[in-house]
């Protein structure tokens, strides 16, 4: 008898889950995909009750969550404690783990050793890498262990100094091809979708066209399969001047400092805590409680 090697099945999806492959359908049907960035379980949650497909926790929290001025200082093990946070706030959407840099350029060994973490640990349905070319092995390993993997080309800005700097990608003919040839050799690979990242949109309407899975576009134009965008930028959380493809859907920043501003004001003028933010007793406990203290207060000043 012989026995054929098989692929190891993906981790099982929990119940409510939307189903990965519902994506590709999304896409034939021409359904948008939205997708935003969460970094904690309230996050998750939010984005869930909204009505997220996806949820990327994004290695941009390098910059919105720990005040790094790049993505590159994230590491495997902060990486973990937020995916683990937002996929318990998260039901439905489908949780994208972000592979810090440094976790999976060394090899295809170590870049699936670190995609189980995200799964095994912090209970990711899928990672995401940047690049392509050497990385189209690091696809290919990871998706044969089981793990469904997003590619993400254009901007990537764990390289932006290679690219020089964080500025639209694929601008000339050629350099427009080269994304559509790398795009076409991630689906190959096995990815089950792509972020296409600060690429103009003619070229990245010819991209999504010529593939079947979905393409998330951020700063890509409409007729990417699916949009992204970053959970501070889209809050009006983040300090930083916005890119060109941001869009603030709400100043929660505002709404945050002028709360704590009131409860500042409030406590130096004794306004907080009133009179229904405080724990009574009954009557008779407290005159106990005063007449045991005098005593307390008798003996020790007898001891002194
Ligand atoms: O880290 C991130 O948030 C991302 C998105 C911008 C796609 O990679």
């Amino acid at each position: 008898m012989s026995i054929r090697p098989q692929k190891p099945a993906p981790a099982t999806p929990a119940p409510g889950k939307l189903p990965i492959t519902e994506l590709a359908e999304m896409k034939a049907r021409r359904q948008p995909i939205v997708m935003v960035t969460a970094y904690d379980a309230p996050g998750g949650r939010l984005a869930d009750e909204a009505g997220a497909d996806l949820i990327l926790v994004g290695d941009s929290a390098a910059m919105t969550m720990l005040g790094h001025d790049s993505t590159v200082p994230a590491t495997m093990e902060e990486m973990l404690v937020l995916t683990r946070a937002v996929t318990r706030g998260a039901s439905r959407p489908l949780v994208v783990a972000d592979m810090p840099f440094g976790s999976f350029q060394v090899s295809d060994e170590e870049a699936v050793r670190n995609a189980i973490r995200f799964v095994k640990e912090a209970g990711a349905d899928a990672v995401k890498l940047e690049g392509a070319g050497a990385m189209l092995t690091r696809v290919r390993a990871i998706g044969d262990a089981g793990i469904p993997v997003q590619g993400h080309i254009g901007l990537t800005p764990q390289s932006a100094t290679m690219l020089g700097g964080f500025k639209a990608q694929g601008r000339s003919a050629e350099k427009a091809l080269a994304l559509y040839d790398d795009a076409r050799a991630l689906e190959a690979a096995g990815c089950f979708s792509l972020v296409l990242e600060a690429v103009p949109a003619p070229v990245a309407r010819r991209i999504s066209e010529a593939l079947t899975i979905p393409t998330i576009g951020i700063g890509a134009g409409l007729d990417c399969d699916g949009q992204v965008l970053v959970w501070h930028d889209l809050l009006g959380l983040y300090a930083g001047r916005p890119a060109r493809f941001v869009k603030r859907y709400a100043e929660v920043g505002e709404i945050i400092t002028a709360a704590l501003a009131e409860y500042a004001a409030d406590v130096r003028e004794r306004r907080f805590p009133e009179e229904r933010h405080t724990y009574a007793m009954p009557d008779d406990e407290l005159a106990e409680f005063e007449a045991k203290l005098s005593e307390h207060q008798e003996q020790r000043r007898a001891r002194r």
